[in-house]
């Protein structure tokens, strides 16, 4: 059977979500970050940070510069920095290949990893130590990098620093206890999401580096791409992607914009602009919205249980699930406090991690881990019935 990378002539999947670096895509802000850690290696300073929401290509554009790093530069990558100091100096030697037990202290650790960064200088060697997700770091991890990154010889630094995180990030290393390391921060770039013009070279540059640069996108069908993803790299490739196979299904070889609104409708994406339309009159209509369906609730409520906030509305289909359980099949997956990309983020979920399934409303579900309980996408889980059982399916897919 034909499937839609035969239907357009690709030879790969030319929006997949993995962040590989044959795909990189250099923008004005993707150019401006690989600078700033390019100085960073020709400088003596000790860190380098790089802030930017979720999807606007951290991860890649650290890939990127790691592929072209010189031969005299070592380094660490250290990607789920939920981490102790101990355990965060102990994930840095093991990436630097040396293994200690459990049992070592803290002090040993620290010596360890300054003799190794000694040898190293010895040899002529440059280390850097690269953490990703770093809004994850605890304070306390982030304090101690701080020290770490005091070891010098009488001349230079021993190693050098890279954060990478979402704005969360940001806002650690500005409060009050972080002072001292905040101090230490002179490079500190930001990656944002694409404006319209980048967005459709971005859009082509990938169609053709997956082998065919002739597919045909209409304008409106750009112009809507560009509404529902405002120019942020990851949907824009979990939109096209599904736009594609619209259209496949469909028989056209030329994406148009109601293969664009069909993508979005089934990944769930919200026009970002049309709320901005008429700001006053969509406010005054929520608010009379909500007095009225909180009067309603209070009364329908008011003996029974408090109304519950964040409400859904669309598609809720609260008989679909009872003491169902899921397992995480995406690498991490965003627990979140609605059912909206929009809303915080107030847990962290794993490849592997069992919940609790309490309330499927389609595309997203919301689900108990520990005591904790929030919304995730359901593409990214897998669904049992009464007990979970591990998947067979990884998916090396990050949910948005
Ligand atoms: N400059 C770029 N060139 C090509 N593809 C990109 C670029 N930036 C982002 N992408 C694509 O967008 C998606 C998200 O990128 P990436 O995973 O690097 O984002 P991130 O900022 O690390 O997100 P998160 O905060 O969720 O980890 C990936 O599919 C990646 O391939
Ligand atoms: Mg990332």
């Amino acid at each position: 059977m034909m499937d839609f990378l035969e239907f357009f002539n690709l030879k790969e999947n030319p929006f997949k979500l993995t962040p590989d670096v044959d795909f990189f895509y250099m923008s004005s802000v993707h150019q401006e970050a690989l600078a700033s850690l390019e100085y960073l290696l020709n400088s003596e300073e000790g860190f380098a940070v790089i802030i930017g929401e979720p999807g606007t290509g951290k991860t890649i554009t650290i890939r990127k510069f790691l592929s072209q790093i010189p031969d005299n530069v070592e380094y660490a990558y250290i990607l789920f920095p939920n981490l102790s100091p101990e355990e965060l100096f102990m994930a840095i030697l093991e990436d630097f290949g040396i293994q200690l037990s459990d049992k070592v202290s803290k002090n040993k650790l620290f010596s360890t990893l300054r003799d190794f960064l000694i040898q190293k200088r010895k040899e002529g060697k440059k280390v850097l130590v690269i953490i990703d997700e770093a809004q994850n770091l605890p304070v306390e991890t982030l304090e101690e990098l701080r020290i770490l990154s005091n070891l010098e010889t009488d001349k230079e630094k021993l190693l050098q620093i890279i954060l990478l995180g979402q704005p969360e990030l940001e806002e650690k290393l500005n409060s009050s206890e972080l002072r001292q390391l905040r101090q230490r921060i002179s490079i500190l770039t930001s990656l944002s999401n694409l404006d319209y013009r980048e967005m459709v070279d971005y859009i082509n540059y990938r169609l053709s580096k997956a082998g065919n640069s002739t597919i045909r996108i209409s304008e409106k069908a750009y112009k809507a791409i560009y509404k529902y993803t405002q120019g942020n790299l990851r949907l824009i490739n979990l939109l096209m992607e599904r736009a594609l196979m619209s259209a496949f299904v469909e028989n056209k070889h030329q994406i148009d914009k109601e293969n664009i609104e069909s993508a979005a409708e089934s990944l769930a994406l919200r026009k970002e602009t049309e709320n901005k339309k008429y700001p006053v009159l969509i406010g005054v209509f929520a608010f009379i919205v909500f007095i009225f369906a909180g009067g309603f609730a209070y009364i329908y409520f008011s003996d029974k249980n408090p109304p519950k906030r964040n409400t859904v509305i669309k598609k809720i289909n609260k008989s679909a699930i009872q003491h169902k359980f899921g397992i995480v099949i995406a690498s991490t997956l965003n627990m979140r406090e609605s059912p909206s990309i929009n809303s915080k983020i107030i847990n962290k979920l794993r490849r592997g991690d069992k919940i609790e399934i309490v309330e499927d409303t389609g595309d997203w579900v919301k689900v108990k881990k520990d005591t904790l309980q929030g919304w995730v996408k359901k593409e990214y889980i897998k669904i049992e019935n009464g007990t979970a059982k591990k998947t067979n399916q990884p998916d090396n897919r990050k949910e948005f």
